[in-house]
């Protein structure tokens, strides 16, 4: 502002002088000094504006790490958020393209779809599509991979384990009769109804790479998103396997029952699903199939 009655100042005396300073610039203006005036008012609050712009760079730490390298370390990225998209994953992508293409992430989408952007972001497990930056530029942004994960580089994680585990479950629709009309096997809108909340599941892995469980057994333990999907297919009315499915889970105890219902899997799931809740009434389904006499040794 003081900036602006400098100027003013400045255009007064020069006027005085018989020096127009910006009459050159406006010659569509002239005989009529209101608008000129006014004109040279948004010039300089523009230049002002740029001014500024300029100064709104964000800092991003970003875990690096390639094979063969010793150790990983956080590198430091400026992004100019006056011409950034508003989410993380936006900044991502401007850094990528304008200061470092070997910066390596999965993306795909970016709408919150595919899951494939999943990694840590300020301490918390998330999709970066769907994150906004945090404009607060006087602290960086932190993005790590999702944690206790294998990298492969950078923000990349090993998925084989997760993804195996999601294919013992068998997630797709398991009947033992062909459908009654020959076509189709139907389902009644409440009965659909009863999916919601499990399909939408991204299988983005948050929610298991947030689980202290998964963490320390990731090979025993199916984790929250195998489950919910498990439960997704249990409740499905169409679906002809629920007892053999609930019994599979259940072959090793440790498929289900390590989950200590911390309740982080809820937490952090970007799409607002409860995987905890899924397991839960997975638990619940199971014990309530267990003859009495069982209960007691269980
Ligand atoms: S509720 Fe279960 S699955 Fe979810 S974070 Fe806790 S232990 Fe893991
Ligand atoms: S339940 Fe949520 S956090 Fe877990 S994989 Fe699905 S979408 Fe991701
Ligand atoms: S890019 Fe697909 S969920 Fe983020």
């Amino acid at each position: 502002m003081s900036k602006s009655w400098l100027r003013h100042g400045y255009n007064k005396v020069a006027r005085i002088l018989g020096r127009d300073p910006k009459k050159q610039s406006f010659p569509v203006l002239e005989g009529h000094p209101a608008a000129q005036q006014h004109a040279e008012v948004a010039v300089e609050t523009q230049g002002d504006i740029q001014n500024r712009v300029k100064k709104l760079h964000k800092e991003f730490k970003i875990y690096r790490w390639s094979p063969g390298q010793n150790k990983p370390f956080l590198q430091s990225y400026y992004v100019n958020l006056s011409n950034c998209g508003p989410m993380v994953l936006d900044a991502l992508q401007k850094i990528k393209a304008e200061d470092d293409s070997s910066l390596s992430y999965r993306r795909s989408c970016r709408e919150g779809i595919c899951g494939s952007c999943a990694m840590n972001i300020d301490g918390t497990n998330t999709v970066a599509c769907l994150k906004p930056i945090d404009a607060d530029i006087n602290k960086p942004t932190i993005i790590t991979p999702l944690p206790h994960m294998y990298v492969i580089k950078d923000l990349v994680v090993d998925l084989t384990n997760f993804y195996q585990q999601y294919r013992s479950i068998e997630p797709w629709l398991k009947t033992k009769r062909p459908p009654e009309d020959g076509r189709e096997y139907k389902q009644s809108p409440a009965d659909r109804k009863k999916l919601d909340g499990l399909y939408e599941c991204i299988l983005c892995a948050c929610c298991s790479t947030s689980c202290p469980s998964y963490w320390w057994n990731p090979e025993l333990f199916l984790g929250p998103a195998a489950l919910l999907h498990s439960f997704r297919w249990i409740s499905d009315s169409r679906d002809e396997f629920t007892e053999e499915r609930v019994q599979a889970l259940t072959e090793d105890f440790k498929k289900l029952y390590s989950c200590r219902v911390i309740e982080n899997c809820t937490a952090t799931c970007p799409k607002s699903l409860n995987p905890a809740n899924a397991i839960l009434k997975l638990k619940t389904k199971h014990l309530a199939s267990q003859p009495v006499e069982r209960l007691g040794s269980m």
